[in-house]
């Protein structure tokens, strides 16, 4: 069957077979920012943006997301254009071997667009389901802060401009 989405904001076309992951589906068009960790549900190494909201694309079936508008980590930032979450994982030493930081920069952004003034328990309830073996959560949850009030900054400038 087709599959037409749209990742990180371009048109996609995929031929899938009904019992094919979304997560599949894109490491193999080349999305390897969307991490393989524990396959059930459990890590949320590849998690992506779906529809505004972050979902673990291990245990969703791609033919679920007929339509969708899919954001992978890619579609977030790069090393050149990081976005603020981006920026403040690496700033606030947040990350080690790396392996869960796209699944925690996609939860952290989806929530950031949901809610642009969480709380740190809003911060932590988000993360709930991205596991890290490195290193520990409090450097990922104070990067996340600093991502917010580093949003927050450049919405006001914004603003300002526009006034
Ligand atoms: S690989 Fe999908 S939740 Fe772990
Ligand atoms: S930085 Fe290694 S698993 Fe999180």
């Amino acid at each position: 069957m087709k599959l037409n989405v749209t990742v990180n904001g371009e048109p996609k076309e995929f031929d899938i077979h009904p019992k094919d992951m979304l997560l599949d589906i894109l490491r193999e068009e080349g999305y390897t920012g969307v991490k393989r960790g524990c396959s059930t549900g459990d890590c949320g190494a590849c998690a992506c943006i779906v529809d505004g909201k972050a979902v673990n694309t291990c245990i969703l079936f791609a033919a679920q997301v007929q339509g969708a508008a899919i954001t992978t980590v890619e579609g977030i930032g790069n090393p050149k254009a990081p976005s603020p979450v981006q920026k403040e994982m690496t700033e606030a030493g947040g990350i080690q071997c790396g392996f869960c930081v796209p699944g925690i920069v996609v939860s952290a952004t989806a929530l950031i667009d949901e809610n642009p003034e969480p709380t740190e328990d809003e911060i932590r309830e988000a993360l709930d389901g991205n596991l890290c073996r490195c290193t520990g959560y409090v450097k990922q949850i104070e990067a996340i802060s600093r991502a917010v009030k580093e949003t927050r900054k450049t919405r006001g400038t914004r603003a300002a401009r526009i006034a």
